[in-house]
């Protein structure tokens, strides 16, 4: 399948086969897939949860509002941070950066206010869910974007300070009877001639 079909066929999964387990290697996989986002400067300013365990699963289910019964079924909840405490990312930027880098982003930070790097930080992640759910349909995999996840008690859960989840992915196996499969919910976007311009 060439990644049009690829792209054509993905679909949000709102229902999971709770007995399906994910081949281990295609999670591993997905690690390293998403350590290799692309990001502005090169800046990486992310944390990506794997939760496989199902108590800990259930915990988060329990506080991702209309999101609950999906993270229950499937197999894998991969949670999306950005960089909060920007002491910590300093540390992270300063050792694990190389020189260039660092540079150029101790000057963007210099030019910003607070509120406003953050917010930079935090549109980097959303990246790594874009190449996240695009690796998963090659994979053979369904998937579920999530921003409807409490956030405060996610850190508490998964005991955070440094880095705040902002949305969520479920990763498994789609159920035979999720009526938002392509089949039964043809894809619904904007028309073409509406959002590209060419010149
Ligand atoms: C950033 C983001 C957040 C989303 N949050 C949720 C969510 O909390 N729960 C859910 O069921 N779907 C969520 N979605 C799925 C979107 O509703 C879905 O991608 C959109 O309607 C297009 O449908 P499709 O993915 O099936 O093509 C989210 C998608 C994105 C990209």
């Amino acid at each position: 399948m060439n990644i049009l079909e690829l792209i054509q066929k993905r679909y949000t999964a709102k229902k999971y086969n709770p007995h399906k387990e994910i081949p281990q290697e295609k999670v591993e996989a997905l690690k390293e897939i998403l350590r290799l986002t692309p990001s502005s400067i090169n800046i990486q300013p992310w944390k990506f949860t794997f939760v496989q365990n199902p108590e800990i699963k259930e915990k988060l289910a329990a506080v991702s509002m209309h999101n609950k019964e999906k993270i229950n079924q499937a197999k894998l909840l991969v949670i999306f941070s950005a960089a909060d405490d920007l002491d910590a990312f300093q540390k992270v930027v300063d050792t694990e950066l190389p020189q260039a880098r660092r540079d150029w982003y101790n000057q963007i930070k210099a030019s910003m206010p607070e509120a406003d790097l953050k917010i930079w930080l935090s549109k980097q992640v959303y990246i790594a869910l874009g190449v996240g759910l695009t690796a998963s349909a090659s994979m053979g995999l369904d998937s579920t974007a999530m921003e409807g996840i409490e956030s405060d008690k996610y850190m508490e859960i998964l005991d955070m300070s440094a880095y705040r989840p902002l949305f969520a992915m479920a990763v498994g196996y789609g159920s035979e009877d999720d009526v938002n499969q392509i089949h039964f919910t043809p894809k619904s976007r904007r028309s073409i001639e509406n959002i590209i311009e060419t010149i």
